[in-house]
């Protein structure tokens, strides 16, 4: 029973960021998709919003399950007893923050192993700041994001 860990801050998520699970689950029995409780970053929605979101996305997933954590990712897949970290891989900008990661939690578990993936091409451009500033401006998102998002970023901007 192969399980992974995908960590992130998920502001919301993407359609980037399920095609990665979407992979991922090809590759492992169980995927957990984990929102970061992340103090470095000023989020639009709050964590349970987004756990909400995510859920409502891989309903019918019966082998992703979604949750929180708060600390180490490392620590988090321990408890878990996953094997790994799935990240994605958008473009050569992103490799050198991954790498540096994946460097930093191996020192600190060493039998915890990041996979890196990447998602479709018409993807690589995209990430949760562009998404909230397209619908901060009433843009449209629809074709970037799933449905529960769409309401959700709406609702929070009122149109
Ligand atoms: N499709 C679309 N967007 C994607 C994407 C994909 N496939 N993959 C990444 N992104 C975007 C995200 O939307 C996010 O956009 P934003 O910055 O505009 O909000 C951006 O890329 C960063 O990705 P994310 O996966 O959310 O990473 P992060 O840097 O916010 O979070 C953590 C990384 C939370 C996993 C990491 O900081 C962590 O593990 N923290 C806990 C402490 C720890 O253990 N640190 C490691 C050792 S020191």
């Amino acid at each position: 029973m192969k399980k992974v860990i995908y960590p992130g801050t998920f502001d919301p998520v993407t359609n980037g960021h399920i095609d990665i699970v979407k992979r991922a689950i090809e590759l492992f029995d169980e995927v957990v998709v984990t929102v970061a409780k992340n103090p470095t970053k000023t989020c639009l929605f709050t964590v349970e919003e987004r756990v909400e979101m995510l859920s409502e996305c891989f309903r019918e997933f019966s082998n992703v399950t979604v949750d929180w954590f708060d600390g180490l990712v490392v620590e988090h897949a321990k408890q878990l007893g996953a094997i790994g970290i799935i990240r994605g891989l958008r473009a050569v900008s992103d490799f050198e923050y991954e790498f540096q990661m994946a460097l930093m939690n191996r020192n600190l578990a060493d039998d915890i192993t990041t996979i890196l993936l990447m998602p479709h091409a018409k993807y690589t451009y995209l990430n949760s700041t562009i998404i909230r500033n397209l619908a901060q401006f009433k843009g449209d998102v629809s074709e970037f994001v799933p449905q529960v998002v769409e309401q959700r970023l709406k609702e929070k901007f009122s149109y």
